[in-house]
C-alpha cells in the first residue's frame, strides 16, 4: 500500500473508531462487537506506527476511553467486577433463563429483577462496619481509588450501626445524579462558561473521578446499593442481600421484583419501561438475577460474564439527527412552541421527524440552530425532545435562532406574562388557536370523535363548514348541501362513518365534557376533579352562570391560578354562549347530552392519600393504586403527616419508619384486601 493509500485508511479508521465510541460511549448503543473494534484500533495503530505522523492529537489512538486514568491510585479488585451479558429480546431472556436452568438442573429458579441503573460502579470495603476503601470498576480487574471522594457521597454509610455485619465485606452498586441534580449542575456550568456534561452518567463520572473531594462533595452524588460479596452464610438469597442492605443503612432501590417465571418478569420489564421517563434517575434496561446464590455460586462466570445474571436492555431512545428547520406552532391557549422538524430518524423502533424544543427560554438556552447535529431523545410516550446540540459538528455558517414576535398565524404581537416563560398570541380569534381547539375538542380523551382527525378539522375549518365546536354536530344536516360524499378522497361509506361517530358522540360524561372545552390548565385529571365535585352538569352550570367560582376552592387538588383561567373563561360570553348551546342552560336541553358522574363503589378512602411500601405478594403495584382510585383515594409515593394508610409488604423499609414517626396506621396487604372486600 502505499502512503497515500495508507493516509486514506487512517482517516477511514478514524472516522469509523470515532463514530463507534460515540455509539458506545454517548448512546450506550454499540453497533460492533468489542473485538471487531478491537480489530480495526490495532489495524490503526500499526498504521501509526509506520507514519507516525499520523498520530495527531485527533486521532483516537490518542483519546482516553474507559482506560483506566492514569491521575489515581490503581487497586486490585480481590474479586473482579464482571460486566453482564446483554439481551435485546424475550429470545435472549428465554435462552438465558432455559440456560441456568440446566446448569443447576432445576426448574423452579425466581429471578430477582433490578433497574439497570446508569451510572458508574462502586466497590466499597468494609472491615467490621467500617468503610475502608472504595474503588471504581476501572477494566474489571483494576480499578481507581476514590475512597476520599466516596466518603464525600452522604447516603452511603461510613459506619454501619447493626447487627449482623460479616467481618469483611465488599459493597457494591452504581454511583449516579439524579437527573435534576445534572440539570442544575449543568445550568450553573453553563453560566460560568464551562463544558457541559452530556448526561448524568458522564456528569456522575466526572464528579466522582476528581482529584479534589471537595468538588466531588460540591456535586450532587447519590448511590444505590445491590449486591455485598463476602463469605457470610447468612446471605441465601439476591433478596436476602437486598433486604440486609438496607437494614445497613444503604440505599436499595425499590423497584425491584422477585419473579417465578418469564411472563411474571416481562410484566415487571413492561411496567418499570413505562415508568422510565418519569422516575427521577436515568436507566437502561433491566437486571435479571439468580435468587438463589448458591445456585449463582454454582454457575460461576465465562471469561466475561457471570453466568447467574443478565442484562435486558431498553430499545434505545437517544439517536443523532440534523434539524431540518425550526418552526413555531400556535397551541389551543396561544402558547407558541417552538418545533424542530428533523432529518427522520428511527428512536426506539418508530421514526421521528418533529422534536419539541419546549419553549422560547429552553431554546436559548440550548442554542439550538437550524443545520445543527442533535440528540434527541424519546422516552416511553413523551413527546420526543432535542436534547442538545453536537458543537464540534456546527456548521460554520450557523446562526441563532430569532424567535419571532409577531404570531405565524394572525401576525398579532405575541405577549409574555410577567414571570412566565410561555409567550402567547393572545388575539382569541387567531385560525391557529381556533383549529387547535376544535382539533383538541373532537381529540380521544375528549368527544373521541373517529375520522375527524387534525387534516379534516382543517379541512372543515378553512371551507368554513365549522367554526365552533357546536357547527361539528349540525354537519350531517349541511351534507344536503355540502354533499362531502362527492368529494376527492370521501366516499359514501367514509361519510357515514363519521356521522355515527359524531352521533355516537353526543351522549358524554361531564368530566369529558369539561376537558373537551379545553381551558387552560384544566386537563384530565382536573376535570375529573370538577366534575366529582359538581356531579352533574346542572350543578356546573349553574355554579359557572352565576359566577360562583368561589366554590370551586373547596376542591382539593385545584388552587388560585386554575380557578383565575376558569373565571377567565366563562366570563366570557362567547364561550358562554358555546356552553348553552351544546348543552343547554340547566333547565333547557342542547344538542349534546352531559350524562351526570357515577357514584364511587364506596367511599372507603375518599380524598385519602395512601402509601405502598415493601413487597406486595397479591397485587401489582398498579392493581394496588388502580383499587385506592376506585375507592376514592389517592396513592401516593411518600409518607407524610397527612398519609392516612401504610401498606406495608416484606422487605419495607424507610417509608415503614416513616410511618412509625408520623404513627400513621399501617396494615399488611391482606388487611387492604379485606378491607376492601368488607367496603
Ligand atoms: S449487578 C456481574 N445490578 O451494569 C455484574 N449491575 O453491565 C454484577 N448495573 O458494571 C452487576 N444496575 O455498573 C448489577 N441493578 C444492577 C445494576 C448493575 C446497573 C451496571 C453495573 C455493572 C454493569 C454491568
Amino acid at each position: 500500500m502505499s502512503y497515500a493509500e495508507k493516509k486514506q485508511r487512517h482517516d477511514e479508521l478514524s472516522a469509523l473508531l470515532k463514530k463507534y465510541s460515540k455509539q458506545y460511549y454517548i448512546f450506550d448503543a454499540p453497533t460492533v462487537s468489542d473485538a471487531e473494534y478491537d480489530q480495526l484500533y490495532n489495524e490503526l495503530l500499526n498504521i501509526e506506527k509506520e507514519f507516525p505522523e499520523l498520530r495527531t492529537s485527533e486521532s483516537p489512538s490518542q483519546k482516553v476511553g474507559a482506560k483506566i486514568s492514569k491521575k489515581f491510585k490503581k487497586v486490585r479488585h480481590e474479586n473482579a467486577m464482571l460486566s453482564l451479558e446483554n439481551a435485546y429480546n424475550e429470545d435472549d431472556i428465554s435462552t438465558f433463563m432455559d440456560r441456568v436452568k440446566k446448569l443447576s438442573n432445576r426448574n423452579d429458579i425466581a429471578f430477582v429483577l433490578e433497574p439497570k441503573l446508569d451510572g458508574l460502579s462502586l466497590s466499597i470495603k468494609y472491615k467490621n462496619g467500617i468503610m475502608i476503601s472504595a474503588a471504581t470498576r476501572g477494566d474489571g480487574v483494576i480499578g481507581e481509588d476514590v475512597t476520599e471522594n466516596v466518603r464525600m457521597i452522604p447516603c452511603i454509610p461510613q459506619k454501619i450501626n447493626s447487627e449482623n455485619i460479616p467481618a469483611e465485606m465488599d459493597v457494591r452498586g452504581e454511583v449516579i445524579m439524579l437527573k435534576k441534580d445534572f440539570e442544575k449542575l449543568n445550568f450553573e456550568r453553563k453560566q460560568n462558561g464551562e463544558k457541559l456534561f452530556a448526561n448524568p452518567r458522564n456528569a456522575a463520572s466526572g464528579s466522582l473521578r476528581q482529584l479534589d473531594p471537595e468538588i466531588t462533595k460540591s456535586r450532587k452524588l447519590s448511590f444505590f446499593a445491590y449486591y455485598i460479596v463476602s463469605d457470610d452464610k447468612n446471605f441465601e438469597t439476591q433478596m436476602n442481600i437486598l433486604h440486609f442492605l438496607k437494614k445497613f443503612g444503604f440505599n436499595v432501590n425499590e423497584n425491584y421484583a422477585l419473579c417465578q417465571n418469564q411472563e411474571e418478569a416481562f410484566q415487571f420489564y413492561k411496567s418499570l419501561e413505562k415508568k422510565r421517563a418519569n422516575l427521577e434517575y436515568d436507566i437502561d434496561g433491566v437486571v435479571y438475577k439468580t435468587n438463589d446464590l448458591h445456585i449463582q455460586k454454582a454457575l460461576g462466570a465465562s471469561a466475561k460474564f457471570p453466568r447467574h445474571s443478565i442484562a435486558y436492555k431498553f430499545t434505545a431512545e437517544k439517536a443523532q439527527t440534523t434539524i431540518l428547520d425550526i418552526i413555531v406552532q400556535v397551541g389551543r391557549t396561544g402558547n407558541i412552541t417552538p418545533v424542530a422538524v428533523l432529518k427522520p430518524v428511527t428512536v426506539g423502533g418508530v421514526v421521528v421527524s418533529r422534536a419539541t424544543l419546549h419553549n422560547k427560554d429552553e431554546l436559548e438556552k440550548k442554542d439550538i440552530r437550524i443545520g445543527d447535529e442533535v440528540i434527541i431523545q424519546r422516552a416511553g410516550d413523551v413527546i420526543p425532545q432535542v436534547l442538545y446540540p453536537i458543537l464540534e459538528e456546527r456548521p460554520l455558517n450557523s446562526v441563532p435562532f430569532k424567535f419571532p414576535d409577531f404570531c405565524p398565524c394572525c401576525n398579532s404581537k405575541l405577549v409574555r406574562e410577567p414571570e412566565e416563560v410561555a409567550i402567547k398570541c393572545i388575539n382569541l380569534n387567531c385560525k391557529a388557536q381556533l383549529t387547535e381547539r376544535l382539533i383538541h375538542f373532537v381529540s380521544k380523551h375528549a368527544f373521541n370523535i373517529d375520522g375527524m382527525g387534525e387534516q379534516i378539522i382543517k379541512f372543515f375549518f378553512e371551507n368554513e363548514i365549522i367554526k365552533s365546536p357546536v357547527d361539528i354536530f349540525g354537519i350531517e344536516e349541511k351534507n344536503i348541501e355540502l354533499q362531502l360524499e362527492n368529494l376527492d378522497g370521501w366516499g359514501q361509506q367514509s361519510v357515514k362513518n363519521l356521522f355515527t361517530s359524531i352521533n355516537n358522540a353526543k351522549i358524554i360524561p361531564l368530566n369529558r365534557f369539561i376537558y373537551s372545552l379545553g381551558i387552560p390548565q384544566v386537563g384530565r385529571s382536573v376535570s375529573k376533579l370538577i366534575a366529582e365535585f359538581f356531579g352533574s352538569y346542572k350543578n356546573f352550570i349553574a355554579c359557572v352562570s352565576n359566577q360562583e367560582f368561589y366554590k370551586l376552592e373547596s376542591i382539593n387538588g385545584i388552587g388560585k391560578s386554575i380557578i383565575e383561567d376558569i373565571k377567565n373563561f366563562f366570563s366570557n360570553e362567547n364561550n358562554m354562549k358555546i356552553l348553552k348551546q351544546l348543552a343547554g342552560d340547566g333547565s333547557s336541553v342542547g344538542i349534546i347530552n352531559v350524562t351526570d358522574v357515577e357514584k364511587k363503589e364506596s367511599d372507603i378512602f375518599s380524598n385519602k392519600s395512601i402509601v405502598f411500601t415493601g413487597t406486595l405478594e397479591k397485587l401489582t403495584r398498579d392493581e394496588a393504586k388502580e383499587l385506592v382510585e376506585k375507592f376514592g383515594g389517592r396513592a401516593s409515593s411518600s409518607v407524610s403527616s397527612k398519609t392516612f394508610l401504610v401498606v406495608a409488604g416484606e422487605n419495607a423499609g424507610k417509608k415503614l419508619e416513616d410511618a412509625k414517626k408520623f404513627g400513621t396506621k399501617i396494615i399488611t396487604e391482606d388487611d387492604f384486601i379485606n378491607l376492601i372486600k368488607k367496603s
